[in-house]
């Protein structure tokens, strides 16, 4: 894939203006970073904190050629991408599902990928936000959220940050694309997340709470999850409202 990227001071939301131009006709590899956003968006309508100098603020334009029931893949795919450029700065990056980065519980980035229905057909916008620096961060996240500025003490720019990013992106959308890319994005996962298997977790529903311990993923990335009564539910993205590391180490029922 080609990227080609328009850089903003400041914008509403990077997903916002990304789907804007997916509308008018943008190709697929448009990429829409801005230094600030006044309406970050996260999951579920949460907002997402986006103060000038402290955060990557990326989205890009895609056109996938992919069975609608493969689409989910792509926030897992982009998972597995931000994993790979975190990694450049950090040895100890996780991946909890669906769309969060982590080092140890604290949240370093997020993926937000949404539809749009353009003229040229269903485009996704795949936006990603990741903490470069913690410096001004609200006090309410102080005790969740991390940086990598935070992790290894080095400040590293958007810029330099979004050329790794998109090396990855480039590379891991081609594998997704390919012949068996569903199953090769679920394998590249299940090698970086500790959420695969063996976690006791709570995730929390529109419908209800359901506790247990993860049983690895669908071929659309649905997560399963294996009760104490040994019934296994499976979760779709999209199902879910919270999901909730219960403890740090494997547990048996
Ligand atoms: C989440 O973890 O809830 C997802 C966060 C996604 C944030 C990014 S920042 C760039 C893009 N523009 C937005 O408004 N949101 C995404």
């Amino acid at each position: 894939m080609n990227f080609t990227i328009l850089r903003y001071h400041s914008l509403e939301s990077t997903n916002t203006e990304a789907a804007k131009q997916a509308r008018l006709g943008a190709e697929e590899g448009l990429c829409i970073m801005a230094r600030s956003q006044t309406a970050g968006r996260g999951r579920h309508g949460r907002e997402w904190i986006s103060t000038e100098g402290i955060g990557l603020y990326f989205s890009v334009v895609l056109r996938p050629r992919l069975a609608p029931k493969f689409i989910p893949l792509i926030t897992l795919m982009a998972g597995v991408a931000v994993f790979d450029a975190l990694k450049g700065y950090l040895s100890n990056p996780d991946i909890k599902w669906v769309n969060d980065l982590l080092v140890g519980e604290k949240k370093i980035g997020g993926i937000l990928a949404e539809t749009a229905d353009t003229p040229s057909g269903l485009a996704v916008i795949l936006g990603i936000g990741v903490n470069l620096k913690s410096k001004n961060l609200p006090l309410e996240l102080a005790g969740s959220a991390t940086s990598i500025e935070a992790e290894t003490g080095k400040h590293v720019s958007a810029d330099e940050f979004s050329e790794h990013l998109t090396g990855y992106l480039s590379y891991f959308y081609d594998m997704l694309g390919g012949e068996n890319g569903p199953r090769d994005i679920v394998a590249e996962w299940r090698q970086r997340s500790s959420y695969y298997s063996g976690k006791l977790v709570t995730v929390v529903l529109a419908g209800g709470v359901i506790s247990g311990v993860t049983n690895g993923l669908e071929s659309n990335g649905a997560l399963r999850v294996r009760r104490g009564d040994g019934s296994v539910s499976t979760i779709q993205a999209g199902d879910v409202e919270r999901l909730r590391s219960e403890l740090h180490e494997t547990q048996a029922f």
